[in-house]
């Protein structure tokens, strides 16, 4: 048997294989299952996106282009970092990959060596300490608290620090807590990044996604030094209903960009190019079709959140989320309690239990590092939201 190399060996296996795994072969055997693990948008992509990747195609736009992305799409992001975030970048500092999630690898490839720690607020998302340990980085979670609305704190990151910190990595809107750091909030974590001079992947693909009048900030809008020191991972996946597409960026210092669009050059290469031009419709076209899916989102989470609130009296509870698509249900409420004879432990069981005599999935919130809840998404259909919900709470009332 040949060995596999240590780097790969310390990537943890997905838990939620096991529940998908099971949710799928309900389906096949023809129950309704509803599902609450759902990381996309139920939307499809706005049709003008879909035209242009067709027009693409027609023109015969089906070559090789520039491994860091089309200049044309480089250009479209600029603008937009310009416009929505007040950030100015130069097309050079623009890198388009396979989705955010390559863009994240690409960014903690570059700059993690063996050893180095990289700061993770908790919960946190799954992907996050996988890819650092690939990198051969340290993870270092700072657990967050419901009492601050999953929201990590100044002085936490600033105890966190040690003299192999490298790297903090900060996801606002968050997955999986639906949590939306504020300006404030933001420069007083940047100052303690400036302080200890610790570069920061600001991971802002949720961004447009926030209800009820936050605004999204970036770190790297802070100031100058700031932006040198912040690599900023965005894509089209998320806000634009294109997470088939695969299709993320980031924007960083030169020096960075040159060095990953090195790396990339040798690894994938470009993003297929009609993709790219679907992007560059995406991002200069009509914006309609993306708020008229954020006022949906945000009417389901009004409505999750008005039948989640008469729940307490059966145990359950939940922080609420300023954006995403995400909710954590607390349901440690109901550990000691017994469901049909066993004794509820853990986050993985519930879910297990729900999906077996409920028909519900859910997404452990043990995946993202914290036990006590389960991940509720409610990218789907209001109708499913409700009954799905109600599944949830005659659940919740056989445990005794
Ligand atoms: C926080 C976060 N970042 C990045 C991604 C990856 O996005 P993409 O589909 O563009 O790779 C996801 C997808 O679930 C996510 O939740």
């Amino acid at each position: 048997m040949i060995k596999l190399s240590r780097k790969i060996a310390s990537i943890a296996p997905s838990m939620t294989l096991a529940i998908s795994a099971k949710a799928n072969e309900l389906k096949a055997a023809g129950e309704k299952v509803i599902n609450f693990g759902v990381g996309e948008p139920d939307f499809n992509t706005p049709a003008h996106i879909v035209e242009a990747a067709k027009e693409a195609l027609d023109k015969g736009y089906t070559k090789y282009v520039a491994a860091a992305g089309l200049p044309a799409l480089k250009k479209a992001v600029c603008q937009k970092f310009e416009r929505e975030n007040g950030l100015t970048y130069k097309p050079s500092q623009i890198i388009i990959s396979n989705g955010a999630k390559h863009s994240i690898f690409n960014a903690v490839f570059a700059l993690i060596e063996d050893g180095d720690e990289v700061i993770i607020p908790s919960p946190y998302w799954l992907t996050y300490p996988e890819v650092v340990k690939s990198c051969g980085g340290v993870p270092v979670f700072v657990e967050t608290t419901r009492q601050s609305g999953y929201k990590m704190t100044a002085a936490q990151l600033e105890k966190a620090i040690t003299q192999k910190t490298k790297m903090l990595i900060f996801n606002t809107p968050s997955n999986p807590t639906g949590a939306v750091y504020t300006e404030e909030e933001i420069r007083a974590l940047a100052a303690v990044c400036l302080k200890h001079n610790i570069c920061v992947l600001s991971d802002e693909i949720y961004e447009r996604l926030i209800y009820g009048g936050e605004k999204h900030f970036s770190i790297a809008a802070v100031s100058p030094e700031m932006k040198e020191l912040t690599i900023v991972i965005n894509g089209v996946s998320k806000s634009y209903a294109m997470t088939g597409w695969r299709l993320g960026y980031l924007a960083c210092a030169e020096p960075i960009a040159k060095a990953i669009a090195s790396f990339q050059s040798h690894t994938t290469s470009n993003v297929n190019t009609m993709t790219q031009y679907a992007a560059i419709a995406a991002l200069e076209g009509d914006d309609k079709p993306v708020s008229d899916m954020v006022k949906a989102f945000g009417e389901r989470r009004d409505m999750a959140i008005n039948i989640l609130e008469s729940y307490k009296k059966y145990d359950l509870s939940y922080v609420k989320p300023d954006g995403a698509f995400y909710i954590m249900l607390h349901v440690d409420g109901l550990y000691g309690k017994k469901f049909k004879g066993e004794v509820l432990k853990d986050s993985l069981q519930v879910a297990d239990l729900l999906l077996t005599h409920k028909k519900v999935a859910v997404t452990p919130g043990v995946c993202f590092g914290d036990d006590t809840s389960v991940r509720l998404s409610y990218a789907l259909s209001p109708a499913d939201l409700k009954e799905g919900l109600e599944k949830i709470a005659e659940f919740a009332q056989e445990c005794r």
